[in-house]
């Protein structure tokens, strides 16, 4: 059994009401390797680039955290790229929704960003080269209504109900979740083969392949959101074509001077 301190998924699921933040809960207390961190809503909720996660309630808030021991920084790499066709693969199951992803890691239903995963590693104070803890938070906008999207992000994300009226059960969403999530957990630390799957899936739900893109550089956006500077000023990022997904689920861009460059981190804006 790969979490032995626990009987059933039910067993390692620490619920809560409200949390600033359930990857912060988990980076913060002393919890069991296996432990799955639910809020109904979070007061911090954040995601990638240091950018607010809107996090009321009626969405899925969820961290999975687990102990490395000694599994290197490189087997990390692939993680988040894995965490999305997890999302695709149980909303499928669950809703029977085909949503699709946006390069890096954006779950898109009908055009709107419906669900974030945000993967971080915690060091040990005494060995730094080395990370002690995955902590992998996942918030997927299920049953809240339209007006929980409001202001300048009311064209980029939305709600599973928002979009097509389904109302999706938060506790099987997370048990079926937790199992695919756990899949990836053996599968960057004992289980090899299961690598091509995960591209393949991912190359199959990908929306931003063989689209022509802009590179959102943060570089060029003086600490604002990338994809509000885009809306305003989108002459400003590089172009591109997106050819394909690497082994690590970095994007293989070409640009228009012939020259590839495969993107690791940032974001992309479809044209
Ligand atoms: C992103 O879109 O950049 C990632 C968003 C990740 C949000 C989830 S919700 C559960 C967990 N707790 C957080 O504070 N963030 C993640």
């Amino acid at each position: 059994m790969l979490f032995n301190k626990f009987d059933s998924i039910q067993d390692r699921i620490l619920r809560f009401g409200s949390l600033p933040s359930t990857n912060e809960y988990c980076k913060e207390k002393s919890i069991p390797h296996g432990a799955v961190v639910i809020a109904d809503s979070q007061s911090r909720g954040h995601g990638r680039m240091g950018r607010c996660f809107s996090s009321e309630a009626g969405g899925l808030y969820i961290s999975f955290c687990y102990r490395l021991d000694g599994i290197m920084p490189d087997a990390l790499l692939p993680v988040t790229g894995r965490c999305a066709v997890a999302v695709i693969r149980s909303l499928r199951k669950l809703c029977g929704i085909d949503a699709e992803i946006k390069w890096t890691n954006d779950i898109i239903l009908r055009g709107k960003k419906i669900c974030g995963i945000l993967a971080e590693t915690v060091f040990s104070s005494d060995t730094k080269s080395t990370p002690e803890k995955l902590i992998i938070g996942i918030g997927i906008n299920c049953n809240q209504n339209p007006h929980a999207f409001e202001g300048e992000l009311k064209s980029i994300a939305s709600s599973i109900f928002s979009e097509i009226g389904q109302t999706v059960d938060l506790e099987k969403l997370a048990v079926l979740l937790t199992e695919e999530i756990d899949k990836i957990f053996l599968s960057i630390s004992s289980v090899p083969g299961m690598e091509n799957q995960y591209t393949a899936e991912y190359r199959r739900y990908c929306l931003t392949i063989g689209k022509e893109i802009k590179i959102l550089r943060p570089s060029l956006c003086s600490g604002e959101d990338p994809r509000i500077v885009f809306l305003h000023s989108p002459d400003i990022f590089p172009s591109a074509l997106a050819v394909d997904i690497d082994d690590n689920f970095g994007l293989i861009v070409k640009h228009g001077n012939g020259e590839t460059e495969v993107l690791t981190y940032g974001e992309v804006s479809i044209r």
